[in-house]
């Protein structure tokens, strides 16, 4: 039976995802297993971040540590957005103080015939790690300080948005102003605009590239919707992996949307993220759908079929769940520099924060963003229980 058909999931987390009553407003924290955290930077000093990710028994390791410290209700599989991209024969490394570099970034439609679309298998050892964290998490947790006697931990399987990861893609790394990304997409605008206005309101991704081509097309102009189309294949097998192995919901990481205004989102990005949506929740968990600065874009991103939208810190809770209606749920929306603030300040933003939310079913209490190294330990965990008190139906 698909997990969304439970009349009752056993994890607080899922129960909320899916809109339905809770006893306390469930509590995760982005990037809960990083830097910040002692335990983190112990396994870090022997093992590069890739190799973390790749070796199951630490990556599990890295992801149960986290989830318990914390004393949150779902755990998120520690692996990275980009790891598809080996599969698809695209090389990169993080380069220390520098984040992500691709050596060859995409630009070419060329580059993007040559990715290819056919190795998931390749990211085996994402599943590994997932089956390993849920072993672990089988049983109903012991009852504790915030915890409900039966209650189980969800866990979070992810993937990046077809944008964002594009983004990574054709820029080489993290971008400023998306200058590559943004002339791929609007060189696919420049025939979409011209056949729109000929002929049809369909939106670009659905001019696949296997279409005939106008004699004035470029295949730079195919590029854009190619590299969605692949995305989304490569997307889709990944989650599905990850769903089989035990995940019990699926985020989608759209982190760099906000780069986009309304009209460009809607253009050349809502389709395929709505697809890749769309799978996900065919294969019968909630997807979780999330990015930074997107205050303009929550009504749009609400399209693409998300069971939960990401809020970041810049739109108060209530105002953002106004904006993305009561059709979905959300998740969010500390801003992750206020755990560096004094208890009291903290207390109130917590408070504020669950204020605007009202028990309303559906409110999973989260970050706008991830968590930054520096953060205190302790106040995370203090946030957690705080949420599990002040929450308490
Ligand atoms: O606990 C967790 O949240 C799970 C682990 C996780 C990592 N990456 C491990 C990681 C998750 C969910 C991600 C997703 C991810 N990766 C995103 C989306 C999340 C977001 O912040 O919006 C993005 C944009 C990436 C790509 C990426 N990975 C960047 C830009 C960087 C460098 C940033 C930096 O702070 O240096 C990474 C590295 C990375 N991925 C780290 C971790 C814990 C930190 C580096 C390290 O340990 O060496």
């Amino acid at each position: 039976m698909p997990k969304t058909d439970h009349p009752q999931n056993s994890s607080r987390f899922v129960r909320a995802c899916l809109r339905q009553p809770v006893d306390r407003t469930p509590v995760w924290f982005l990037r809960q297993a990083g830097r910040y955290m002692p335990e983190y930077m112990a396994v870090r000093k022997h093992h590069t971040l890739l190799e973390i990710c790749r070796t199951p028994e630490i990556a599990a390791e890295v992801t149960i540590t986290a989830a318990e410290r914390l004393g949150v209700d779902a755990a998120i599989i520690f692996a990275d957005l980009l790891l598809p991209f080996t599969p698809m024969g695209l090389d990169f490394e993080f380069v220390a103080g520098e984040g992500p570099v691709v050596n060859t970034p995409i630009r070419t439609y060329e580059q993007v015939q040559a990715l290819r679309t056919d190795r998931s298998e390749d990211l085996i050892y994402v599943s590994q790690s997932i089956e390993k964290v849920a072993k672990h998490f089988a049983s109903p947790r012991p009852p504790e300080a915030g915890q409900t006697d039966g209650d189980q931990l969800g866990i979070i399987g992810f993937c990046g948005a077809p944008f964002t990861l594009a983004s990574y893609m054709i820029e080489g790394g993290s971008s400023r102003n998306y200058i590559e990304a943004k002339k791929m997409m609007y060189a696919s605008g420049a025939t979409t605009e011209s056949r729109h206005s000929e002929r049809s309101s369909e939106p670009p991704y659905l001019h696949s590239s296997t279409e005939p081509q106008s004699p004035m097309e470029t295949t730079g102009s195919a590029a854009w919707p190619l590299l969605m189309e692949k995305l989304v294949t490569v997307l889709t097998a990944f989650a599905a992996q990850q769903v089989e192995a035990g995940a019990d919901v699926i985020q989608v990481f759209d982190s760099w949307a906000g780069a986009l205004s309304v009209e460009d989102y809607r253009q050349f990005c809502l389709a395929p993220t709505k697809q890749l949506v769309e799978n996900i929740r065919n294969m019968g968990v909630p997807a979780i759908y999330f990015g930074v600065d997107t205050a303009s874009l929550l009504p749009t991103m609400t399209e693409t079929g998300a069971d939960v939208l990401g809020l970041d810190w810049r739109i108060p809770l209530d105002e953002g769940w106004k904006s993305v209606g009561t059709a979905h749920a959300i998740q969010g929306n500390l801003d992750p520099i206020a755990l560096f603030a004094p208890q009291e300040v903290l207390h109130a933003r917590v408070k504020t924060i669950l204020q605007q939310a009202a028990n309303r079913p559906g409110h999973i209490f989260n970050l706008g963003h991830g968590i930054v190294p520096g953060t205190p330990v302790e106040n995370v965990i203090q946030v957690a229980r705080w949420v599990h008190e002040l929450s308490a139906r």
